[in-house]
């Protein structure tokens, strides 16, 4: 394959046809949706290549690590906002938009913040804190906010930072106040396939959102992760498309934030395994693209150097292989799941 492409570049022709593709950023911005892609820095210091290829493919990106507590909170005292920062110039630089993950979460949390040992008062300040240093720093530079990560626990709400409400309505509006201009998500995963937990994963959100809305909490968008997992559970678009009809009728925008393939459960065979993701990620988008409120579309991750579900206990594939989540191999090739996105965004 490489050598059928190195042989193609040859000819100057092909050479221009290829360099002509056009990007999945072009196709996006062709039917105005914002692509995105995560990215973190030190897969922008070991992998170079990446650059010119987010910036063909992204028109934002999502810092994977650095807007993380346990990245920018080393004390209970400071903040370290150099990695977010580095992150941002190569954004800024490629004319390319930021989103910001996380401010609210139970994961990647710094040793010193365990929030099920603070008493409530004191949780409520430090999140307070955090929230309004952080947005401010960014003021006027972030697209979207994840405000709330993953607070649907398997039984509705999760125990953690966010198992109370009003907590995560006044997270909403702490927000709100040192960022005006960002759009607010609550974002979340396992909310696109058609088994019985997810369904029950999707009222549990619906429910959520109902209650924050009434509360006056300015949520403005639902972040659905899609870390697609073929063989995890059916798809069903009849099921995906009635809930996000649920949520745009609330008045809400819809984000994708997180999309990758789980291929824990596919056949070793690398053509069978590429075939059977990009199959199922095309599904979800053409349903996902269907509905007007979505709005931006981010991966999670363009090339498979990135990919963490091998370090994943959960994600990772049992044969050892590594995992082959993205749109592009190790080798920066386009992959079949590279050209589902493309068919996608031009249908
Ligand atoms: O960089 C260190 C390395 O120096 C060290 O040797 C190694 C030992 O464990 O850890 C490395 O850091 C890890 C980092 O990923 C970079 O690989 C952290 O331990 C690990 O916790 C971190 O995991 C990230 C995880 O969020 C927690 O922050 C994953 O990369 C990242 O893909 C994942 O992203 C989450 C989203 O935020 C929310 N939705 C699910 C998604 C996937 O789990």
């Amino acid at each position: 394959m490489r050598l059928a492409r190195r042989a193609l570049l040859g000819t100057p022709l092909a050479a221009t046809a290829l360099a002509q593709e056009p990007g999945l950023r072009a196709l996006a911005e062709a039917r105005g949706l914002v692509i995105g892609n995560m990215v973190t820095r030190g897969q922008l210091r070991d992998h170079p290549a990446l650059q010119p290829l987010l910036r063909r493919d992204a028109a934002l990106i999502t810092p994977g690590l650095e807007l993380k507590w346990d990245t920018l909170r080393p004390d209970p005292e400071s903040f370290n906002f150099a990695p977010a920062e580095e992150v941002a110039a190569f954004t800024l630089a490629g004319g390319m938009d930021l989103r910001g993950h996380t401010l609210v979460w139970h994961e990647a949390l710094p040793r010193w913040f365990d929030p099920a040992a603070m008493p409530a008062p004191q949780l409520r300040a430090t999140l307070e804190r955090h929230i309004r240093t952080v947005a401010g720093h960014f003021q006027g530079r972030i697209a979207s906010w994840d405000v709330v990560n993953e607070p649907i626990g398997e039984n509705g709400l999760r125990d953690g930072p966010h198992s109370d409400p009003d907590l995560i309505r006044q997270a909403f509006l702490w927000a709100r106040e040192a960022d005006p201009g960002a759009r607010l998500v609550i974002n979340d995963y396992d909310l696109e396939l058609g088994d019985r937990r997810q369904d029950g994963r999707r009222t549990a959100m619906l429910r959520l959102l109902e209650r924050l809305l009434r509360a006056g909490a300015p949520v403005g968008a639902l972040g659905i992760q899609a870390h697609l997992a073929p063989r995890s559970a059916p798809f069903d678009a009849a099921r995906l498309a009635r809930f996000l009809r649920d949520v745009a009728g609330m008045g809400l925008a819809i984000e994708v934030t997180e999309l990758d393939i789980v291929d824990r459960l596919l056949p070793a065979d690398i053509a069978a395994r590429d075939a059977e993701g990009a199959a199922m990620a095309a599904d979800f988008l053409r349903v996902a693209l269907d509905q007007p409120a979505v709005r931006m579309l981010v991966l999670w991750g363009l090339s498979d150097v990135q990919a963490w579900q091998q370090d994943s206990a959960f994600a990772r594939r049992r044969d050892g292989l590594p995992s082959r989540s993205h749109p592009l191999d190790r080798e920066m090739a386009k992959k079949p799941l590279w050209h589902a996105i493309a068919g996608a965004l031009r249908a």
